[in-house]
């Protein structure tokens, strides 16, 4: 049997740099109440990001491959103009914790004002996931650090190769 949802479009928008499994938890659960999930990733230039745009949506896509209903682009420019160039009616996002609250709240508010017509949905993060976060996941890989768990492992291993030291050139002989 269908229901109304399984027409709705939603996007789920972020930085994912780099994608954590609290990113993943969300996705399974969100795409499982709408029709069709868009994971997008912002494209922006002010950010001094870890990983590109193209090297974060090829592990969004990795990670999402077997979710049918799910799809990854990038977007830049306001988010509720690119939900509607999508055919969007909802933007999905995650709270990990109070403090996330207001900052979210502060963005959908601004969001509605520009377009009503979308909402905005959120989900509680799963308690497992609540204090991961992708600038933590990367300063703790960055000092040496266990990630497992945190990540998906293709992550970890492209965390890894992002902060394995320089080989040191052998010297030319003389
Ligand atoms: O993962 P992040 O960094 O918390 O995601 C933030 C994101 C991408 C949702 C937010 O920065 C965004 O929507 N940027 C697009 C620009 C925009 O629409 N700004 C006005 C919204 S208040």
């Amino acid at each position: 049997m269908s229901s109304s949802t399984d027409s709705v479009v939603a996007i789920y928008p972020g930085s994912f740099d780099p994608l954590t499994n609290g990113h993943l938890d969300l996705i399974a659960r969100s795409s499982r109440l709408v029709g069709r999930l868009i994971v997008s990733v912002l494209n922006n230039d002010a950010k001094q990001p870890l990983f590109s745009v193209t090297e974060r949506m090829d592990m969004l896509r990795e990670v999402t491959a077997g979710l049918a209903n799910v799809e990854v682009d990038s977007f830049d420019g306001l988010l509720v103009d690119y939900a509607s160039a999508r055919g969007a009616t909802l933007i999905v996002r995650g709270i990990r914790a109070v403090s996330d609250y207001e900052y979210e709240l502060q963005m959908a508010l601004m969001n509605r004002r520009l377009r009503p017509e979308i909402e905005t949905m959120f989900l509680l993060s799963g308690e497992a996931y609540s204090f991961i976060s992708s600038r933590l996941v990367k300063e703790v890989v960055r000092l040496g650090g266990d990630v497992t768990g945190l990540v998906p492992a293709s992550v970890e291993v492209r965390l890894a190769e992002r902060f394995r030291p320089a080989p040191i050139l052998n010297p030319v002989s003389r």
